[in-house]
Order: C-alpha cells, then structure tokens, then sequence
C-alpha cells in the first residue's frame, strides 16, 4: 500500500441527475473490492441534501484515502435539487447498481488499488509506436473476440507514461477490421477494479442489455452484424462515459464494403484527448476535473502524441492512401487535412456511397468516424494535421512520407 495520497482526481463524480440504477446486483452482492464511501446525506451531514452539489464538491477537494475503492451511491430518481434527505445511506447503497443494467452508472469512485499497479510498474512501460496499418481482412465471416478490461500503465510518449484504463493494455484498444455484414461475437472480461463495458458504434443492440458494465472477474457477451460500412469508434461506456473514454478505453471497428473499395495503402488514426494530473511514481493519473473543462494537455493520433513525426507513414509515389479516421475524443473534433494535398474523395458516410470529391479539409466529430482517399502522385513529406491547430500543437500531427 502506497502512503501516497489518492489524488481526488482519480475521484469520479457523474453529476446526471435521473440515472440511478433500480436495483443492486441480482444477487444484492457487490464487488468486495468496493467499500461505500457513502450518500450525499451521510457523507455531508447538515450541510447538502443535494446530490449534484455533493458530487460537485467532493470532487474538488483534496483528500488522502489510502486503500479505498468508494463508491458514492445515489437514489433512483432521487438526484437533484429535489432529492431528498429521505434517500439516506440504506436507500442509497440498495439503489447501487454495479452491473449497471440501465448503461448508466451512477456512481464516484476512488480506487487506490488501480493506481497503485499502475504507478508501481510504471517506470518500466516500454514505449511502443502505435501501428497505423489497417489489418488485413480475416477470412473467417464470423469474428470472435475475446477482450479484458485492464487498468495498467501505458507510456504515450518516451516522457509520459498514463495510468490507463484499457482495452487489452493499450490506448487506443486494437483495432478491429471486418466486413459488412460479418457477425462479430465479442466477449469483454474485466480484469480491472471498476465497473467496465463495451459499446461498439457498429452494433445495433439494446445498450441496456449489450452494453451493460461488468465487475472485476465478470464477463459480458453479445453478438452483432455491421450493417454498414466505415470507420466507426468503441468505447467503454460505463459512467461517467467521461472518464472511462477520457482515461483511455476506446478505439475502432473498420467496416469495409462487401463490394471492395479501389486498392490502396489503408491506415487507422484514432484521435484522442488526454487531461493528465502531476506524475506519482513517474506514472500521470488521468485528470477529471480537467476533462471537464476540456482543455487537454496532449492530443494526438493512434494515442501517442507526435508519434508520426518522429516515425511518419511511408508510402511509395503512386499509392493511393485511405486513411480511416475515428475521433474518439472524449469532446473535441478533428479538422483532418493533409498539408500540400487533397483528398479526391471522402466519404461522410458509408462507402463507396455519396463521395464528397476535392476536400481540403473536413471536421470529424468526437465519437464520430469518416474516410479519406488520396493519389500521393507528389513525393514529399506531407504532415497530416488536426487543423484545428489548438489541438495539433497539442500532438495529433505527423507525416505521410511519400518516396
Ligand atoms: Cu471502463
Ligand atoms: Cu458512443
């Protein structure tokens, strides 16, 4: 156990008012690793019945909780200024969900344990280029994915390491490729200590039922068919979905036409934002607060700021490029340009439907995925940008090399 102070960052608060769940677990167990660090009235006595308050203050303050994993719980319905001092701690704990059966957790969590594998094993993380390869197609027409959730410490760059919250240890998750059509059966486990889940955008499900949230040693399965073709994002949409896609759970489905599109050289960017807090043990806790007032310290492609400057894209004069572009975000959009290029086509939606030819530039908004094509008939080195140059100072730049 670490002496460290538990940064109130790490501290989760969903301020939705109406989300609470109905129901603990089936069994009325929770996960032993969670102790109830208690209601808006037990937890404040005298001083708030009011849950959003509560939550809003307990998230701006400074507190050392040493080997608490908390959970404040609220009442079904029982949030906002009319919630009542009646929702006391048994109504409140009876009301926690942790299965998260409606998709919307209600809760704040402290979770030391997280932080200290994260921090102690941080240093060693080595650093490794994302690859910006589309995979190859399987030629299997049924996927089967079998994914943890994993709370581990992820370098983004030779001098920052983050403590993520992971598809398989790494931010962004793999990317997954399949084809219109496919079936696609994935199975999520969560490894980590918080509720996590799986909401893919290519998947037309019932969220309450598919993309519930699992506890540690849990598992959920759930089968789908892309109905349509392209870049489509994945996260983890246990609440706050904020902090969950903010702290690293996130990626994407490419879902290629059954008719194959012209050949050509295909990469993935994911775009993402980080809000990072002060290093403990060398290791950046993901920052809250920071991810509420939006104002990322990095941002950047495939999850490692700058990583294609020091290591660009290299392709040969006469490729065709498609680059396949999902922003995860968690909020900001992605100007996605080429610098000294154009894209003869892209694709809003589904490809090869309603091509938009001759763009310069065009925004791909946060949970939101489009497609880029270019001839690279000029050789040079074209940096690729988020023109949003805010947010590509910040690192979601790099270059397509083109010898
Ligand atoms: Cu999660
Ligand atoms: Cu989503």
């Amino acid at each position: 156990m670490s002496d460290q102070p538990i940064r109130l960052s790490e501290m989760i608060s969903n301020l939705n008012d109406n989300s609470g769940g109905e129901a603990a677990n089936a069994d009325g167990t929770r996960d032993p690793a969670v102790i109830v660090l208690g209601s808006p009235v037990a937890s404040a006595p005298g001083t708030t019945t009011n849950r959003r308050a509560f939550l809003a203050r307990a998230s701006t303050l400074s507190l050392a909780l040493p080997g608490v994993a908390a959970i404040a719980a609220c009442a079904p319905g029982g949030g906002g200024a009319g919630g009542s001092a009646a929702a006391g701690t048994a109504d409140s704990l009876s009301a926690l969900d942790l299965q998260n059966a409606n998709s919307r957790l209600d809760t704040a969590l402290v979770h030391s344990g997280t932080h200290e594998a994260t921090t102690a094993s941080g240093a060693a993380a080595p650093f490794r280029r994302y690859s910006p390869e589309l995979p190859p197609l399987s030629d299997e027409r049924t996927l089967r994915i079998h994914w943890r959730a994993q709370e581990v410490p992820v370098r983004i760059s030779e001098s920052t390491t983050v403590a993520g919250w992971t598809f398989e240890g790494d931010i962004p998750g793999p990317i997954v490729h399949c084809q219109e059509g496919d079936t696609v059966e994935f199975t999520l486990t969560n490894e980590g200590v918080v509720p996590h889940s799986m909401d893919f955008h290519a998947a037309q499900l019932d969220p309450k039922v598919a993309f519930r949230s699992v506890v540690q040693g849990d598992s959920v399965t759930f089968t789908f068919k892309p109905r349509w073709a392209g870049a489509f994002m994945y996260h983890c949409g246990t609440a706050p979905v904020l902090m969950h896609i903010g702290a690293g759970m996130y990626g994407a489905i490419i879902v290629s036409p059954r008719n194959p599109l012209p050949p050509a050289k295909e990469f993935v960017l994911v775009q993402s934002e980080f809000y990072l807090g002060d290093a403990v043990n060398g290791v950046r806790p993901f920052d809250y607060n920071k991810m509420l007032s939006t104002m990322p310290d990095f941002v950047a492609f495939n999850g490692r700021p700058n990583q294609y400057i020091d290591d660009p894209i290299r392709v040969s004069v006469g490729d065709r490029v498609r680059f396949w572009v999902v922003n995860c975000g968690p909020t900001h959009s992605c100007a996605f340009h080429v610098v000294g290029e154009q894209f003869d086509t892209m694709y809003l939606g589904a490809p090869p439907g309603t091509p938009i030819r001759g763009v310069q530039t065009f925004d791909v908004p946060a949970g939101g995925g489009m497609v880029f094509e270019l001839d690279c008939d000029v050789p040079g080195e074209f940096p690729f940008v988020n023109h949003g140059f805010g947010h590509g100072q910040k690192g979601s730049i790099g270059f397509l090399l083109v010898e």
